[in-house]
């Protein structure tokens, strides 16, 4: 059985390599290397997989689950300069790529090791990103 909660945080980034000339940057970030930042709204579900339990007839306490999601990636990330405020990328560019599994390494830490854990992660409607640990 699997169980979703779904949560919202706004961050900002750049994507660029800092042992990169600014050409090369601009080559392949494109947009995305403004130097001055720019926002997303992400949207992230956290998908969480395992038995029902026979007393409670849950996977996972929902409400357990979203204290776990807003102590590890929300009160992490929210309303945060992911490039200067977060450590965690302070050498690892800010992709959707690196964020989706940065949060996923996160919550698996803080997760008990009997669930199995998927997460999708939308930068924009349109930029989708999936990671189960590989
Ligand atoms: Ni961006």
């Amino acid at each position: 059985m699997k169980v979703c909660r779904r949560v919202n945080f706004n961050a900002a980034h750049r994507l660029y390599r800092p042992d990169w000339s600014d050409e090369k940057n601009n080559e392949v970030f494109g947009k995305c290397n403004n130097p001055n930042f720019h926002g997303h709204n992400y949207v992230m579900e956290v998908w969480v997989e395992g038995k029902v339990d026979s007393e409670t007839g849950y996977v996972i306490d929902l409400k357990i689950l979203k204290q776990i999601i807003n102590d590890h990636i929300v009160n992490e990330f929210d309303h945060k300069n992911l490039n200067l405020d977060c450590e965690e990328f302070e050498s690892l560019i800010p992709t959707a790529e690196n964020i989706i599994a940065v949060s996923w390494k996160k919550l698996r830490n803080a997760l008990d090791p009997k669930y199995r854990l998927k997460l999708k992660l939308w930068e924009t409607e349109n930029n989708i990103f999936e990671y189960s640990g590989e």
